[in-house]
């Protein structure tokens, strides 16, 4: 099944100088880049796009995290990229993660409430549509 799913290269990716690094993973597994911009994120799109995450304890902290510097939004496309894309990723917890992962290789857990784990990608068909609809309106 060939499916689109919304990437972002978080801040701290950003300013780690781990973009490319990041990219190259995703491109050399075989999936293709469709649209990438980078930008930053104000408050009312990181309220839409973590609207599932409102009201939880962090909530407050990732969104700061996420609007304190530039990001980098990608849609990617490829057979069940959904899925394939969150295992390159690997576990939310950057201690979790596996070797092998870009979390598990290139992220450290901080400490803080919110996890710094470089990068989001969308969890299901129905979150990539809307995602992909939020971060590239006319795609
Ligand atoms: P992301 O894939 O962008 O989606 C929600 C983000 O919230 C997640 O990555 C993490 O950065 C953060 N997050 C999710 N769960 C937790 C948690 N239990 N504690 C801290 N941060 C979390």
């Amino acid at each position: 099944t060939l499916q689109r799913s919304l990437v972002l290269v978080k801040p701290d990716g950003v300013s780690r100088r781990l973009t490319g690094e990041i990219l190259r993973r995703i491109e050399t597994k075989g999936y293709r880049i469709v649209a990438l911009q980078q930008r930053t994120a104000d408050d009312d799109l990181l309220a839409q796009h973590y609207a599932e995450h409102v009201g939880k304890p962090f909530y407050a902290p990732l969104v700061e995290f996420m609007g304190s510097g530039e990001l980098v939004a990608v849609v990617v496309e490829g057979h069940r990229a959904i899925e394939g894309i969150r295992t390159i990723i690997g576990a939310t917890d950057p201690t979790a993660a596996a070797p092998g992962s870009i979390r598990g290789d290139l992220a450290a857990d901080t400490g803080e409430k919110v996890q710094r784990n470089l990068v989001h990608a969308s969890d299901s068909p129905e979150s990539a549509e809307r995602e992909i609809g939020l971060w590239f309106p006319t795609s």
